[in-house]
């Protein structure tokens, strides 16, 4: 069936989106299906906050897979570990460091705005407090990175 026709069965908001698409202008919505979420263009500053919270969130639980898969090594003796910071202490992986703390810090700065709006200490504020923990976690990740890079060597 072709995609301008609509479809039974499908989701309510689908034949909307995809309304929208054809329509000129600013693009309102673009991507409809399980990867809307992730498209961002034309969207309000939570909407950009949402995708950067699950982006941050889906990868910090692939660094914590990952992390016990590294540390897993130690049991392979000592040779292995001292080979794996050998590679861990190469430019690439300092600068995967930093990508870590700044998935960190949007993450943890993000859900501690989510708590304090969503239990109402600062109700009417979430884009202020958005961009203010944004800059201030931008400060920190500019701070970790002049000292993780200055570690190198
Ligand atoms: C500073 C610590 C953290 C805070 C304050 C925090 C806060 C939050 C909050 C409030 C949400 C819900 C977001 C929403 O309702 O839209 C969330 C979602 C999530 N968090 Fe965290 N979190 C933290 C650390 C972590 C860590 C360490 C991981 C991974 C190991 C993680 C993985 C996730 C995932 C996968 C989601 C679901 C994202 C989605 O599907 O939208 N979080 N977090």
């Amino acid at each position: 069936m072709s995609e301008r026709s609509p479809r039974q069965g499908r989701d309510a908001g689908v034949d909307e989106i995809l309304e929208g698409r054809r329509e000129p202008g600013p693009v309102a919505r673009k991507l409809p299906g399980p990867v809307a979420w992730f498209d961002i263009r034309g969207r309000s500053t939570g909407h950009l906050a949402f995708s950067l919270n699950r982006i941050t969130g889906l990868g910090l639980v692939f660094y914590l897979y990952l992390h016990l898969l590294v540390l897993s090594t130690l049991l392979r003796g000592e040779g292995s570990w001292n080979g794996f910071l050998e590679i861990a202490t190469t430019p690439l992986f300092l600068g995967f460091d930093v990508l870590l703390v700044f998935g960190l810090l949007v993450h943890g700065l993000n859900g501690t705005r989510l708590a304090l709006v969503g239990s109402g200490f600062v109700p009417n504020r979430q884009k202020a407090l958005f961009w203010s923990f944004m800059i201030f976690g931008a400060i920190v990740l500019v701070y970790t990175a002049i000292h993780v890079f200055g570690s190198e060597g």
